[in-house]
């Protein structure tokens, strides 16, 4: 949470860290700073609001200078005001620095600083860290900021600049992710790796405790008692172009639309001639496969709801013993895990703390873990080791989309890869298995010809109270994934249940303000999930149905229907998920949400 940006170098810095900003948007947008050091001083330039307010300003008022630091808020310690936000300044005017994460004992380090005379100005957590730095600093920006790392604790990602020093941009991480690239005569730092991608694809990705220091003839890298090392850098093989939104009104769309190809593209190297290979990436032998009786799936929000697929796919062919977990809850409870486990954790951004705490408790623990994440070089990715990549490529729309289906393409090949190597998939399923995930690209491409009717009747809903997503068996989890996309870019409550638990509780809740929508593929729980759509009927709930094409009988219960192609029954979270995506970003685009960037969201959750 919160984006930052520093720039050194020939262009002009100002233009640099604010378009750099914008690509950050999505980690927090409720204010934004820029500070640059012009003539031996430090100036700054805040504003409460997005980057482009902030952008207007600097115009307005010429802001220049030759090196310079930005940042992007998402408030966790003081309001939201212009006065919060970032950069921050060191009373003396010495140093000026922009921060992510949370510095725990700030408020141990105000009092300290206040008895010494020191006056704070803010509210936040990161102030105490420059009035420390203010307070220390010498002449020796690595000495002064060694001091820091001692005296901190917490998490942080910290881009600092030195009035005196006006060619040195000086950064420190711990827990939150930044990244440092250069190019000739040119250095810059990030949070997002994608901000680079414009000046340079050679990068190196900040390790906890580290610090850095970036020139525009070099960058050096040290240890937190400030002693250097030499550090190889990584190849990033995104393109930039990736990150633009092109002839798309949002990224939403545009990412919901790339679907087809994010899933051929995964599948491709991994499966060939009804089988499927992940040897290339896992080392893993037929004894490994044997040891692991028990498979626990660690995730958050759209990544959880895809391991939840993975689980319902995984359990009708396989033995393991599957648990699937939220992070932020695995983490304190104790559940056993040790040599008969694998721990697979998913990550789209590779930077969620609560997962990332989770896979180091699971290591700690003697379980064998993997990662699964859209960015190759993350701090999971690295610290975990073992890792399958999504290639969805940048998802920059806050709400997931491309990146869900790439992990469950991904998933869906796990769990048939490693009930392989134990002998559980019988040559047949897994030949029928592969051959219809291979059909999957085609029959998203023909959902997303119907745009334009999904469209008509998501409009039709836009006023509703709140929405109920039913589906039973392989219809529930892409059911919670559709709520879950309602509710964060239309802000309208929709909860998802098994059908069947309908009758338990939340039936309770259902008029003609309260729409179901039911996902009721052709299989053997279509008749039960019919049942519960006239229970919801006989509540007068308005029902949508997403149902297979070819069944006509759907039709004596609503006329609002999304017909999906029919698919393996394994499959059809694949084809569920992609209709309820776009039911939700037209209803949000109806309701005149900010769907790209939907109030209080932030995608890359740092922070526990
Ligand atoms: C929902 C969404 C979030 C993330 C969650 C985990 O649209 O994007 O629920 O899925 O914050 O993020 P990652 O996958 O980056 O760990």
């Amino acid at each position: 949470m919160c984006g930052i940006m520093g720039y050194v170098g020939f262009r002009d810095t100002t233009k640099v860290i604010l378009e750099g900003l914008a690509k950050h948007e999505y980690r927090g947008y409720d204010s934004a700073g820029i500070a640059v050091i012009r003539d031996g001083r430090i100036e700054d330039l805040r504003t409460v609001g997005r980057v482009a307010q902030l952008a207007e300003k600097a115009e307005r008022s010429g802001f220049r200078g030759d090196i310079g630091i930005g940042h992007t808020r998402w408030a966790t310690h003081g309001g939201v005001t212009e006065n919060n936000a970032h950069p921050h300044i060191s009373s003396d005017g010495r140093v000026v620095l922009v921060h992510n994460g949370i510095i725990e004992n700030a408020r141990d380090i105000r009092a300290e600083l206040e008895a010494c005379g020191v006056k704070f100005h803010t509210e936040t957590d990161t102030e105490s860290a420059v009035q420390y730095l203010g307070h220390v600093y010498d002449g020796d920006p690595k000495e002064a900021i060694v001091k820091l790392t001692k005296r901190v604790r917490g998490a942080f990602a910290l881009v600092i600049i030195f009035h005196d020093k006006p060619n040195e941009i000086w950064v420190a991480r711990k827990g939150s992710p930044l990244v440092v690239g250069h190019a000739e005569n040119e250095g810059f730092c990030a949070s997002d790796p994608t901000a680079l991608l414009e000046f340079t694809h050679d990068v190196w990705f900040m390790d906890d405790d580290e610090m850095a220091l970036i020139k525009r003839e070099g960058c050096e890298f040290f240890d937190f008692n400030g002693d250097r090392h030499e550090k190889p850098t990584m190849h990033l093989d995104w393109d930039a172009a990736m990150t633009n939104r092109g002839a798309y009104p949002h990224f939403m769309l545009k990412e919901i639309h790339e679907q087809p190809e994010v899933v051929a593209h995964t599948l491709l190297g991994r499966v060939a001639e009804g089988e499927v290979d992940l040897s290339r990436e896992l080392g893993w032998t037929a004894e490994d496969a044997a040891k692991w009786k028990k498979i626990h799936f660690i995730a958050c929000g759209t990544s959880h709801y895809a391991t939840i697929v993975a689980q319902h796919i995984m359990e009708t062919f396989g033995s393991f013993e599957i648990r699937t977990e939220v992070a932020s809850e695995y983490r304190y409870r104790n559940i056993p895990a040790g040599e008969d486990t694998l721990a697979v954790f998913v990550s789209q951004s590779g930077e969620t703390a609560d997962t990332l705490h989770a896979a180091r408790l699971a290591k700690s623990r003697g379980a064998r873990c993997l990662v699964i994440t859209n960015v190759r070089g993350s701090t999971i990715h690295r610290e975990v080791g073992e890792a399958l990549i999504t290639p969805a490529g940048p998802e920059i729309g806050v709400a997931a989309t491309k990146t869900f289906t790439a992990q469950i393409t991904i998933l869906t090949l796990l769990g048939m890869y490693l009930s392989k190597l134990r002998g559980e998939l019988d040559a047949e399923t897994e030949k029928r298995l592969v051959s219809a995930m291979m059909d999957i690209p085609g029959k998203l491409a023909s959902i997303l010809s119907q745009e334009k009717d999904i469209a008509a009747t998501a409009r039709n809903f836009a006023d509703a109270r709140g929405f109920f997503f039913i589906g039973r068996g392989l219809a529930y989890p892409p059911a919670l994934e559709g709520a879950l996309k309602l509710k964060e870019i239309s802000y309208l409550h929709a909860e998802a249940y098994p059908a069947g638990e309908m009758k338990h509780g939340p039936i309770a809740l259902l008029d003609k303000e309260l729409p179901v929508v039911a996902l009721v593929p052709k299989g053997e729980l279509w008749e039960k999930t019919v049942s519960n759509i006239e229970e919801s009927m006989a509540r007068k709930s308005p029902i949508i149905a997403v149902a297979t094409e070819g069944d006509e009988e759907i039709g004596h219960y609503t006329e609002n229907i999304i017909f999906t192609p029919e698919t393996e029954t394994e499959l059809f979270p694949f084809i569920a998920v992609v209709p309820l995506q776009l039911f939700a970003y037209y209803i949000a685009r109806q309701r005149g949400c900010d769907i790209d960037m939907p109030r209080n969201l932030a995608k890359s959750v740092t922070v526990e």
